[in-house]
């Protein structure tokens, strides 16, 4: 009797403490890993949202633009899944560089659901995208290589340093966290010329055929047929 009752209390022990501890430890485990994928590519590519802290106008513009749609569009979705089966996978990341430039700078799968992609990845066309370009690529249909680091890494802009001086200089009035600004800006010449938007808008084919070009001259045609 008091070996059933012994045997009792420790399976009920069992299930009320152990069990529910070990189911912790393994759900604990997996968002662990998890939040270390994060913290790991945050260290390479930061998020927008890092950059609304201090940014908050040109984040808000940016959150309801196209810019910030590119990767979780369905439509794109969709497309870009059926061209790689149309063509068995070779026109590999051709779709995909130009709608998230960060997710194929950090190695992920051409196809896969946006949920088992990175935050930042999801952000489609977000702001390193075009702050962390360090020369002029041209017509390259969305091949770029981003500079990777932290939120305090080198960014290009329009000016430079110039007003970032302003900012931190003694006095100023301006209330920032020092630490978490970056430590250069370096002007970038390219970034307010038609020719650096061209890089992605310009949609160019291995072989040189102007994809948006005969897109133009297909819309085209197709109204004059329609109304003329
Ligand atoms: C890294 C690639 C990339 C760069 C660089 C880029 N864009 Fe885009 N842009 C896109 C993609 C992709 C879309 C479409 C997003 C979607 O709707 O899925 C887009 C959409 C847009 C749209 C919305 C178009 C519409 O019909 O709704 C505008 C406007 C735009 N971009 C302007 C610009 C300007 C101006 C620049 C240069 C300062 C620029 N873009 C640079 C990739 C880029
Ligand atoms: C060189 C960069 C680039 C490449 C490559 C590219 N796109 Fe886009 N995509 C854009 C831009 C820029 C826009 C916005 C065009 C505009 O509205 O003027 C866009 C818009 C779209 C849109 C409409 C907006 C949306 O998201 O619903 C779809 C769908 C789309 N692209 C699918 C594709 C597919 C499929 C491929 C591969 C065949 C592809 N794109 C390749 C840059 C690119
Ligand atoms: C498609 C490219 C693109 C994206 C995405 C983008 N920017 Fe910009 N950004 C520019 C360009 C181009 C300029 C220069 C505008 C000018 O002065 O002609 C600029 C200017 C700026 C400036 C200087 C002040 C100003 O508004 O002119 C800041 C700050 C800035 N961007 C922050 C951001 C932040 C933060 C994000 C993301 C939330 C972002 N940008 C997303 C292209 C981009
Ligand atoms: C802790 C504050 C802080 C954070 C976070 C921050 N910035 Fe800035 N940034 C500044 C300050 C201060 C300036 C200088 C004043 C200005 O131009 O608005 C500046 C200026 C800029 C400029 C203008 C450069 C030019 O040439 O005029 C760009 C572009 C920019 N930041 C992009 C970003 C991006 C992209 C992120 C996120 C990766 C980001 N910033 C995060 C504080 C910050």
């Amino acid at each position: 009797m008091a070996a059933n009752y012994r045997f009792g209390r420790t399976l009920l022990t069992l299930i009320l403490f152990v069990l529910p501890i070990s189911v912790c430890a393994a759900f604990d485990n997996d968002q662990g890993t998890e939040a270390h994928a994060t913290l790991h590519a945050a260290d390479r590519f930061p998020s927008a949202l890092e950059c609304r802290e201090c940014h908050p106008r040109q984040y808000r513009e940016w959150a309801v633009s196209q810019h910030a749609y590119a990767q979780i569009s369905p439509v794109f979705n969709a497309m870009h899944g059926t061209i790689l089966k149309l063509t068995n996978g070779t026109n590999g990341d051709f779709c995909i560089r130009c709608h998230t430039p960060v997710g194929m700078n950090l190695g992920e799968p051409l196809f896969t659901g946006n949920e088992n992609r990175h935050q930042i990845s999801r952000e489609g066309v977000t702001c390193i995208s075009c702050h962390r370009v360090n020369r002029n690529y041209g017509k390259i249909s969305g091949r770029l290589a981003l500079l990777e680091g932290g939120v305090q890494q080198r960014v290009y802009g329009p000016l430079g340093n110039e007003r970032l001086e302003q900012v931190l200089c003694k006095g100023s009035g301006f209330r920032v966290e020092r630490e978490r600004i970056h430590e250069e800006i370096e002007q970038s010449f390219y970034i307010t010329r038609p020719g650096f938007c061209g890089s992605c808008h310009d949609v160019t084919l291995v072989n040189g055929f102007l994809l948006s070009v005969a897109s133009f001259i297909s819309a085209t045609c197709s109204l004059d047929s329609e109304f003329l």
